[in-house]
């Protein structure tokens, strides 16, 4: 252990003044004694436990497990609740609460007497939005995750949280199954705590967290239940406290080239399209230039390694029985594929120590070789052109290859409530060669970017056995979600980009070769439709917090956080309240 630093803590309990007795006084109302405030390290463990987000609702024994690491190191534990944004349940979307929790999460660290933090994390957004808060105070941080719930089971077999609910329903729509067969796979989709199972946006954050460095190995994929996620809360809290000690703050783990490693790990994990938004705005809050180009040049082109749902067959509970995340780095390190094998985790080794002689067991089915990756072409292709001029994004594992190069005529949805009102018309005039386009579900004209770019397609197409087709819009997509979608146009449509002024009949022309996404009307016309381009009406809230969204969230290119949130303000003490 270093030589003792002087504790942020000590600036609320290490005087005998008024001051000191004041904030010593209270805490002391828990039961606490003398000694605990005698220079230890203070561990807030930042929790995002609630019964409404049920993918995070196992986290108070979690916590109970992390305090006990805390203590064993000589630290001092203290619990605090942040703002959890739940997938499920939150409405319009959970994004629109992303920043609200990192807001939450950086004012808890900074006004509070805390040393470091553990970050306690499972659905989705939870991840970006405590380690955005975390980083701009830049203390000592570190992630533990809730773990992913054991496999789904329906009907003699494995299913896939989410992913199940796309195929079956379009199975539904389709007329291939009966409501009640639709129904009855909801029990075994959720049969135990923990985040989708999927390689959805929470097993994809969680896998960021670890290669990014800011978790312990293997803490992205022990199942939820399994024993060994509670073994590693205790180990994380003993680390924190040493990190105390050492000052490993997150500026020194998320530098430029932990985020290159995250890259390259995303495409070999089949990631989630939300990590490019996400890792923005982590990016963003700690002062790393991070821009949609680095997922070409670094992610673009490398294989899928990782054979899960969506884009595979397997599921989060093979891929830790496999040997998880550090078998899939090694994998990559050894052909030279991990950009900064030297970057630094929490753990103060580096992520090449961590994971060179990672165990990697089975048949090389569930984390296939190099030689036989599940998508040759991973990663997330960016498109730009002028129908996305500040960028868009498609997943090529989860699309169908002969789509990824495709000119089709468009069919215009004006928003999402358009598009449902419509689709499953039979006269729609459509068919599997369009390119089904859906406008104003963007950061500022959902409010809130939610997740319906995976369009579900027309019945009738549908009926023909059709399971894909090319869609462009200005939303996200569930990372639990497949196709030839086009997701994350910028500008958005409500923000007055070309998105907009698309019409139906017009010509669209996808590239992913070239990276290029093309709306096939000369710039003169296209000039002129944009100048006649009024904002859709309704979109300002009249107050609140969703008018602070509308008003302040950067485009998707940007990370969708708040103009005002980006950058590290630090964790200096602030003044005292009496
Ligand atoms: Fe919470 Fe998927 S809904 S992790
Ligand atoms: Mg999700």
């Amino acid at each position: 252990m270093t030589d003792k630093r002087p504790l942020r803590s000590a600036q609320w309990f290490g005087t005998t003044d008024k001051n000191g007795f004041m904030y010593r006084s209270w805490m002391k109302n828990q039961g606490i004694p003398d000694h605990e405030f005698d220079g230890k390290p203070i561990i807030g463990i930042c929790n995002t436990w609630s019964e409404l987000t049920p993918c995070n609702a196992h986290f108070r024994k979690i916590a109970e497990h992390v305090k006990k690491g805390v203590l064993e190191a000589g630290g001092f534990p203290v619990e605090f609740p942040v703002f959890s944004s739940g997938e499920s349940n939150l409405r319009p979307t959970a994004m629109l609460t992303r920043n609200l929790a990192s807001m939450d999460v950086e004012e808890s660290i900074r006004g509070n007497p805390v040393d470091a933090v553990v970050l306690l994390t499972g659905c989705d957004k939870t991840t970006p939005a405590l380690l955005m808060g975390a980083a701009s105070c830049d203390v000592p941080a570190i992630v533990v995750t809730g773990g992913p719930m054991l496999n789904g089971k329906h009907n003699g077999r494995d299913i896939g949280a989410g992913t199940i609910v796309w195929q079956m329903h379009e199975a539904y729509k389709g007329g291939l199954i009966s409501l009640d067969e639709f129904l009855s796979a909801e029990a075994g989709m959720s049969r135990s705590a923990g985040t989708c199972n999927t390689m959805g946006t929470a097993s994809t954050m969680a896998c960021m967290a670890e290669a990014l460095g800011t978790s312990l190995p293997h803490n992205a994929a022990i199942p939820a239940v399994d024993s060994r996620r509670y073994v590693l809360a205790h180990l994380s809290g003993m680390r924190i406290v040493e990190m105390v000690w050492e000052d490993l703050r997150l500026s020194k783990v998320l530098t430029k080239q932990a985020f290159e490693n995250a890259i390259r790990v995303n495409a070999a994990i089949g990631g989630s399209t939300n990590a490019v938004i996400h890792l923005k705005a982590i990016a963003g809050r700690i002062g790393v230039e991070l821009e949609l180009d680095d997922w070409t040049r670094i992610g673009r082109g490398m294989p899928t390694l990782v054979d899960l749902q969506p884009s595979g067959r397997f599921l989060m509970e093979e891929f830790y029985y496999a040997g998880g995340l550090p078998a899939v780095i090694r994998r990559l390190g050894e052909h030279d594929l991990l950009p900064n094998p030297e970057a630094l985790t929490v753990n103060g080794k580096s992520l090449w120590e961590n994971c060179a002689l990672a165990p990697i067991y089975g048949t090389d089915e569930v984390i296939r070789t190099l030689d036989n990756p599940l998508r040759a072409d991973g990663g997330i292709c960016v498109l730009r052109g002028n129908l996305a001029p500040a960028g868009a994004v498609l997943k090529p594992s989860a699309a169908t290859p002969e789509l990824m190069i495709h000119r089709g005529r468009a069919v215009v949805f004006e928003d999402f409530d358009d598009y449902k009102a419509r689709i499953a018309d039979p006269d729609l005039d459509v068919d599997e060669t369009c390119v089904l386009v859906m406008k104003n579900c963007g950061p500022k004209g959902y409010p809130g970017m939610a997740e319906v770019g995976n369009m579900g397609l027309p019945p009738k197409v549908l009926a023909k056995g059709i399971t894909d087709m090319v869609r462009i819009s200005d939303a996200r997509m569930s990372g639990t979600a497949y196709g030839t979608v086009v997701l994350h146009v910028a500008p958005e449509a409500a923000a007055g980009g070309p998105l907009a002024v698309v019409r139906n009949g017009d010509m669209i022309e996808l590239d992913c070769n070239a990276g290029r996404l093309h709306l096939d009307i000369d710039d003169e016309e296209l000039a002129r439709r944009l100048a006649d381009w009024q904002p859709p009406q309704g979109l300002l809230w009249d107050g609140g917090y969703r008018r602070l969204y509308v008003d302040h969230v950067l485009q998707a290119d940007q990370g969708c956080d708040f103009d005002f949130l980006v950058g590290c303000r630090g964790a200096e003490v602030p003044r005292h309240s009496h």
